[in-house]
This record gives C-alpha cells, sequence and structure tokens, in this order.
C-alpha cells in the first residue's frame, strides 16, 4: 500500500517507520524543512528507543521517506494520515484543531482518486465530521473517506507497543475504508491483536476514555498510597493484592509524582471540556486533574520536610527529569512544578537526566545540570528520584553517601526499599509506606 503521514512528530514518526517495516511504501510529510532534513540524514529529532535502526532499515530498503511535498506525496495514495500535534488551546484548554485543520485543507486539495483520510492525530468526538466536511467543500464530487484511527502508543516504548497493540481501533463510515484499514494493519493479525471496528465518533470517544480512565487509575493509587502512609500500610502490598483482581488488573498501579506528559494532562483536559460543552460532565476526571495539580507541589513539600524543613540556600540533587523513562520528553513532567515550589523555598536545585537534560536547560536557567547522578549529588542536602530511569535503580549508595552534605533519598517511584537504602546510612522517604 501506498501511504502517507502527515506530520513527523512522535506519532507520525512511530507509526511511518513501523508501517513501512510491515511492508507498505511510507512517506512522511513535515512542513518543517530542517526537521525533514534531519531525519533524511538519519537522525530522529526525539528520542525513542528501537526507532532510528527501524527507521534507517527501511530508507535503506527504500520503503519510508522524508520530505516536506505533501500535493506530490498524496496524490495516489492508498491513504493519507493525519498525525499533526493537537496541543491544548490557550485560554480554555480545548484542543487545537488548527493543525489538523490546516492539514485536511492541504489533503482535499491534493486528493486524487479514491483515497482514505484517517486522523491519528488525538482529536474530540466530531472532528472526523469537521475534516469531512473541509474535504468535501474543497473537493466536490471526489470520492474519499474519513476514518478515525487513536494511537495508544506510550513513549519510551512506542515501537514495541505498535507491534504488539492490545487492539487497534477503528472508526469507519463505509465497507471501502474497513477493507483499506483492514489490509494496513494485517501483518498484526499475526500476532493475534484484535482489531475493532466502530463508528468514527465512538473511536475518537475511545482515545479520551482511554486515556482519561488510565489517569484516573495512577490518580487512585496515588491517593490509596497518601492513605497507607497514614494507616501504616504499603501500597506496594496493596496494589500487588488490587492488582491480581483481573477486573482491575496490575498496570497502572504504580504510586509516584503525578502524571504527566505530552497527552494525560491535555487529553483530561480537553475531555472535561468536550462534556461540559455537552451538558454531561465527567466529574471523575474532573477531579483527577484536580488531585494531580496538587499532588506535585505536596510533593516537593516533602522533599523539603526530609531535607529537614528549610531548605533556604541548601543544595538538593533530582534525578530524573523527564515525565517517565526512556524519553527526552520534559512536556508537563512533575518536575517542572516541584523544581519550581523547591526553588520558591529558596533551594539550590542540581540535577541529572539521561536525556531529558537539553530540553530542561531551556526550562530552568537557573537550576545546575550535571553529566552524572554522583556530580549532582556533591553537597546535597537530599536526593529525589524523580523518574524510574534503569540506571537509578544500581546506584553506588556507599559513594552517594560520601559525598552529600546530608545521607536523605527521597524516592518518589519506589525504586528502593528501605532496608537496601540504610544499611548505607541514607534517611529514607518513599510513596505509600511508612518509612
Ligand atoms: C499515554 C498512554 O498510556 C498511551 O496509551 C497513549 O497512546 C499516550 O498517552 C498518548 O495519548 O499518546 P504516555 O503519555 O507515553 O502514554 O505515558 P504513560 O506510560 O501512560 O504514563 C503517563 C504518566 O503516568 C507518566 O507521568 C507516568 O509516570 C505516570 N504513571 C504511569 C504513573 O505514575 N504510574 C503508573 O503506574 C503508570
Amino acid at each position: 500500500m501506498r501511504l502517507v503521514m502527515i506530520g513527523s512528530g512522535y506519532v507520525g514518526l512511530v507509526t511511518g517507520a513501523c508501517l513501512a517495516d510491515f511492508g507498505h511504501m511510507v512517506s512522511c510529510v513535515d512542513k518543517d524543512a530542517s526537521r525533514v532534513e534531519t531525519l533524511r540524514r538519519g537522525a530522529m529529532p526525539i528520542y525513542e528507543p528501537g526507532l532510528e535502526t527501524i527507521a534507517a532499515h527501511n530508507v535503506r530498503d527504500g520503503r519510508l521517506s522524508f520530505t516536506t511535498d505533501l500535493t506530490g506525496s498524496v496524490k495516489g495514495a492508498d491513504a493519507v494520515f493525519i498525525a499533526v500535534g493537537t496541543p491544548s488551546r490557550r485560554g480554555d484548554g480545548h484542543a487545537d484543531l488548527s493543525y489538523v485543520y490546516q492539514a485536511a485543507r492541504e489533503i482535499a486539495m491534493a486528493l486524487q482518486g479514491d483515497t482514505i483520510v484517517v486522523t491519528k492525530s488525538t482529536v474530540p468526538v466530531g472532528t472526523g465530521d469537521e475534516v469531512e466536511c473541509i474535504v468535501r467543500e474543497t473537493r466536490q464530487g471526489s470520492a474519499f473517506s474519513v476514518v478515525s484511527n487513536p494511537e495508544f502508543l506510550r513513549e519510551g516504548s512506542a515501537v514495541q507497543d505498535f507491534k504488539h497493540p492490545d487492539r487497534i481501533v477503528v472508526g469507519v463510515q463505509d465497507e471501502r475504508a474497513r477493507a483499506v484499514m483492514t489490509e494496513i494493519y494485517r501483518p498484526l493479525f499475526l500476532n493475534k491483536s484484535p482489531i475493532l471496528f466502530t463508528s468514527r465518533r465512538s473511536a475518537e470517544l475511545i482515545k479520551y476514555a482511554s486515556n482519561a480512565f488510565l489517569a484516573m487509575k495512577v490518580t487512585f493509587i496515588n491517593e490509596i498510597a497518601d492513605l497507607c502512609e497514614k494507616v501504616d500500610a504499603d501500597v506496594r502490598e496493596v496494589a500487588l493484592g488490587l492488582g491480581a483482581d483481573n477486573r482491575i488488573g496490575p498496570k497502572f498501579l504504580h504510586p509516584g509524582p503525578g502524571f504527566g506528559g505530552s497527552c494525560f494532562p491535555k487529553d483530561t483536559v480537553a475531555l472535561v471540556k468536550t462534556a461540559q460543552d455537552h451538558n454531561s460532565p465527567v466529574r471523575l476526571i474532573e477531579t483527577t486533574i484536580a488531585i494531580n495539580e496538587v499532588r506535585k507541589r505536596a510533593m516537593a513539600r516533602r522533599i523539603i520536610y526530609a531535607a529537614g524543613g528549610n531548605v533556604r540556600g541548601k543544595r538538593i540533587a533530582i534525578f530524573g527529569l523527564t515525565f517517565k523513562p526512556n524519553t527526552d520528553d520534559m512536556r508537563e513532567a512533575p518536575s517542572i512544578s516541584i523544581i519550581q515550589a523547591l526553588q520558591d523555598a529558596g533551594a539550590h536545585v542540581s540535577a541529572y537526566d539521561p536525556k531529558g537534560m537539553d530540553q530542561a536547560r531551556e526550562l530552568w536557567p537557573d537550576v545546575s545540570f550535571h553529566a552524572s547522578p554522583y556530580e549532582a549529588a556533591e553537597n546535597a542536602s537530599a536526593i529525589c528520584i524523580l523518574t524510574e530511569w534503569e540506571q537509578f535503580r544500581a546506584l553506588d549508595l556507599q559513594r552517594l553517601e560520601k559525598i552529600v552534605a546530608q545521607p536523605v533519598l527521597v524516592d518518589l517511584r519506589n525504586v528502593y526499599s528501605e532496608e537496601e537504602v540504610k544499611r548505607f546510612g541514607f534517611a529514607y522517604s518513599a510513596i505509600g509506606s511508612r518509612s
């Protein structure tokens, strides 16, 4: 199949590279000429494990290409995927659909023959209808279909997720589009991944409902963790017992400093807005957002308390800045609010992150960034693990104990246990247990 991916951002690149790996001919289009140039050189503008290798391999075999030429690419394509950003709109929190609609107009101008227009971007219910109107107004009389095919990839494991999805959701209105989408995803049926055909509106809502549910699940375990601390229970045990119930499931029950990233925060807010517009408020999600917001600053208070109650003029070392491991993405990372609150309390923050420091430097000119966790920890009154990168699971605690001003470890991802840490003389504060 000849496929076009409009937008070479996170979703477009991963989807484009993986579909090429299935044997399709994929052209990734982006307006940003320097980004296209970078991709043509074989470099990836984002860090995502496995992506560079898969892209290089498919470029070499002639199945994957990068271009700024939308018109030339769309001509004769079997399907054109819209994979542009839908950030939060400034002022009201609705999803900003201007890039989606612009892409739809440009695709419409270039369409020839019977092409499927697939919305991959996360878009509110009804966007597919609007895309259809835009294309119809521009290309009266031409044959096309608009399909919703939301993405469920996680950053940091996107390639793996693409190849082994729990499900593929396709919102289609007609048989031909259904047949084309089936053909595109056929290689996944070998992995027994189910394809779920729904109405277009249901598919659009499935995406938001999924992200909102997962954000709610994380927030739930975060609150249970807080309760564990008060009643002398251990959230690790509670999560284990809770998750063993098949109806609940063990995933997304790891307490932490609050959810972040490019998806949960913006998608939960956008869902709330859609629901309010339809006079059908999703109050659980409204509350989830509010709890998560408050939690991040509460984490800073926890660090300050562990460091002795007053951090004015003291150094606090932060290990991990990105919103989760295996990404360089700093968008809505809990570290942003936590570091701000520490600085407000007069602390000097020194930080280390394996991949996120380039983006982080732009956010905080007054944080000192270091080449290793050990450098960042020198003279620190507390060390805080904020992101559970693998390399923080095997820290040399003996070495750290010798270089810090005060041996205090605040483990906001429950990477260690109290026994392990106390052996090296550290005071330990974890989430969801009395330590
Ligand atoms: C999320 C969804 O998981 C994907 O299915 C979806 O495709 C994606 O958003 C999207 O809409 O594009 P992602 O943002 O990459 O993926 O990250 P997650 O792994 O879902 O984590 C989100 C946040 O929740 C992170 O801050 C993470 O640290 C936190 N989290 C997650 C926890 O605190 N505890 C958990 O048990 C799980």
